[in-house]
């Protein structure tokens, strides 16, 4: 078959770009490993910067998101015996909200639904084919087992960290760097009002903590644990306890309220980037091309802004034959990239313990900047609450 974009991937980044195309006439084929099913019920990033909800907005997705999306002027960061809150509306006037990416994607599927968008569900043996050529094509068996091949004038990689899209750029091209933690994150979802207006941020000396939430009646915790954190060692006991003392229960009268665990899991945290984000006519955006620890909850606002500016470049490249953007796209999205990259690693390196005592110290040392100063705390609300896109 014949399209004009073939997005690997249904993620957030794919389906995004699919639906970004659609509204400029450009038609678009997406293929997925995974059945739809377990794409939106994926558990993930909870939090939208401002330039992600704005452009939600702007492309028809905001509907649902102004309604049951809870709208957070900033965040509370603490270390034992002190909780400051930074306010980015003060601060830089831009805010941040609570919408799952659950959430986002089901928005996403419902619009291309709608849209009548194809989208091939449960394929294996994806590979791509021809592309430094004006016709590059990609391959897989389609979920009822016959062989298929999509050409199209662009390839785009939406296909997340083990997709193959990244692999297909030639080694003597790309260029690749990688920070792998010592720690990984317990993360839960729980059935229980969240005990916190605002998300917590926590340093302990135990190990940093966060409080998140998904709903009025939903609340999402993280735990940093070691690396290779069995599950089976941490009943709900141990998981709400730990919680307790890290978010500093009792302290000034602030209590945390536990509840039924529905979900579970480790996440190991690293840092990768791949350069150039473009290869002929094949395009890389969101974690395939990029992955941050999740601290600082830039992944999903990552993947929204590379196809924010990937789309318009696409539209000017096979509607108009027009390059100028298309070329540009890999320098201007890898600024962001690598801002983003590092406020995700400033944020997980101020927070998580690992080091000696002296590290311990600095860590203290710097938060208590960003907590008191203006000028520490307006860095990481401008970098938290979201750079513009085209940053
Ligand atoms: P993905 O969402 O990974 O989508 C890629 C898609 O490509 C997947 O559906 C995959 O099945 C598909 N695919 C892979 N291989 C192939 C193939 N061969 N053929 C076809 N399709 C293929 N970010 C935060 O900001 N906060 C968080 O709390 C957070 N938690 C996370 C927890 C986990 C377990 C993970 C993995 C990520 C988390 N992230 C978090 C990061 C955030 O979810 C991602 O940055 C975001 O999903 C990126 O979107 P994407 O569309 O680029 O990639
Ligand atoms: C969430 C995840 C993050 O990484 C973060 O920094 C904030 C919130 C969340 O899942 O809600």
């Amino acid at each position: 078959m014949r399209t004009q974009v073939a997005i690997i991937g249904a993620g957030p980044a794919g389906m995004l770009l699919s639906h970004l195309l659609a509204a400029e006439g450009v038609e678009s084929v997406v293929v997925e490993t995974r059945t739809e099913d377990y794409v939106a019920s994926r558990i993930r990033a909870g939090i939208l910067e401002q330039s992600s909800v704005d452009l939600l907005h702007a492309a028809g997705l905001g509907e649902r998101l102004a309604r049951e999306g809870d709208q957070h002027r900033g965040i509370h960061l603490q270390w034992p015996e002190e909780r400051h809150h930074l306010d980015f509306v003060d601060l830089t006037g831009r805010s941040v909200w609570v919408y799952g990416q659950t959430e986002v994607q089901k928005d996403l599927v419902a619009a291309r639904t709608a849209g009548g968008q194809e989208v091939h569900y449960g394929v294996s043996g994806t590979a791509l084919h021809d592309l430094e050529s004006d016709s590059p094509s990609v391959t897989f068996t389609s979920a009822d087992g016959a062989p298929t091949r999509v050409t199209a004038s662009v390839v785009v990689g939406c296909d997340g960290s083990f997709g193959p899209s990244r692999a297909s750029v030639p080694d003597t091209i790309r260029q690749t760097w990688e920070k792998v933690y010592p720690y990984s994150w317990l993360g839960i979802l729980a059935d229980v009002a969240p005990s916190t207006d605002e998300l917590i941020y926590a340093w302990h000396p135990d190990g940093f903590a966060m409080h998140s939430m998904r709903s009025e009646t939903v609340s999402r915790l993280y735990l940093q644990v070691p690396n290779g954190t069995d599950l089976d060692d941490w009943s709900d006991d141990r998981i709400w306890s730990s919680l307790a003392t890290r978010l500093g229960h009792g302290q000034d009268g602030w209590t945390l309220t536990p509840g039924p665990i529905t979900e579970r899991s480790v996440l190991p945290m690293r840092s990768f980037v791949q350069t150039p984000m473009r290869h002929g006519r094949m395009f890389l955006a969101g974690d395939a091309a990029h992955i941050v620890p999740p601290t600082g909850a830039k992944g999903l606002n990552l993947a929204v802004a590379d196809v924010g500016l990937l789309a318009p470049a696409l539209v000017d490249l096979v509607r108009n034959d027009d390059s100028r953007l298309a070329d540009a796209y890999s320098d201007t999205a890898l600024r962001r990239v690598w801002r983003c990259t590092h406020f995700s690693w400033w944020m997980t390196t101020m927070l998580h313990t690992s080091g000696d005592e002296f590290d311990q110290q600095l860590q203290l040392s710097q938060l208590r900047w960003v907590a008191t100063s203006e000028a520490g705390a307006t860095g990481l609300a401008e970098n938290y609450a979201g750079l513009p896109i085209g940053f």
